[in-house]
């Protein structure tokens, strides 16, 4: 079976009702992102931190997979499929995806504040599954510790990268859909594809890459999938 790799951003989500970041009326017009998405911001104020996460995830508790995430999913009938995406959503989970490596975190996990290391970054036997209750300040890890969302806020490492890196560098094809390329180390990884891989880009605005392993297809996630999904040779696709 050949290797698909699918790098995802939160155009990918778009059409599910969740919000992408850098776009018009996107998160970041209206969150500073360092009060909200930064290591600094959760010294600063906790409180507010955590509220901006539970916001998130009672959204995400209604949310549904769009026919994006379900093509996605489907093409583990034909390929073996690892989905690599940015978003902290479980949309991909939810529409069937079984090899999902999150590499911003997941909105319903927490973890203790102080379980952080420089090697992994946290431990993963620290890390609690909520699901889409709040957190609040004053809980408590079982280690007494306060918990914190599961969340990569910037200024801090990103541990699954060196998975990321070989499941893009082990694939046959590499899909990317829905990011703006813009948050490293993960805009970076289209370039550890091997030197025949073909790229394709699903995006109605996608980044300027030169890159001649790279096929644009600028279209909403949902049309870009259903197109790429008939090129794959995905049953009930294409002609
Ligand atoms: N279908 C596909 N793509 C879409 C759609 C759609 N319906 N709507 C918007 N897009 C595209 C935009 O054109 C843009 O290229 O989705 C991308 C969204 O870009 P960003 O908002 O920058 O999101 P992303 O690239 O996922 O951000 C990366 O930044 O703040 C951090 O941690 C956050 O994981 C996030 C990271």
């Amino acid at each position: 079976m050949k290797r698909i790799a699918v790098l995802t951003g939160a155009g990918v989500s778009a059409e599910s009702g969740i919000k992408t970041f850098r776009d018009s009326g996107g998160l970041w017009e209206n969150y500073p992102v360092e009060e909200v998405a930064s290591i600094e911001g959760w010294h600063r104020n906790p409180g507010l931190m955590l509220e901006f996460y539970n916001t998130r995830r009672k959204e995400l508790e209604n949310s549904r997979p769009n026919e994006a995430h379900r093509i996605i999913a489907a093409l583990e009938s034909r390929y073996k499929t690892d989905v690599i995406t940015q978003n902290v959503d479980n949309l991909h989970e939810k529409a069937g995806s079984t090899h999902v490596l999150h590499l911003h975190g997941e909105l319903t996990k927490v973890r203790p504040e102080n379980c952080y290391n420089d090697r992994d970054g946290f431990s993963t036997q620290s890390v609690f599954d909520i699901g889409y209750e709040p957190v609040h300040l004053g809980d408590k890890a079982p280690n007494g510790a306060q918990l914190r969302p599961h969340i990569v806020w910037f200024g801090e490492p990103v541990p699954n990268i060196e998975k990321a890196i070989t499941l893009v560098s082990e694939a046959d094809i590499l899909i990317i859909v829905g990011t703006s390329l813009q948050v490293y180390p993960a805009a970076g990884l289209y370039r550890y594809a091997g030197n025949d891989t073909p790229i394709y880009l699903v995006d109605p605005k996608p980044a300027e890459l030169r890159d001649g392993r790279l096929v644009k297809i600028p279209m909403k996630a949902t049309e870009g999938m259903r197109k790429l999904a008939g090129m794959l040779g995905l049953e009930g696709y294409g002609d």
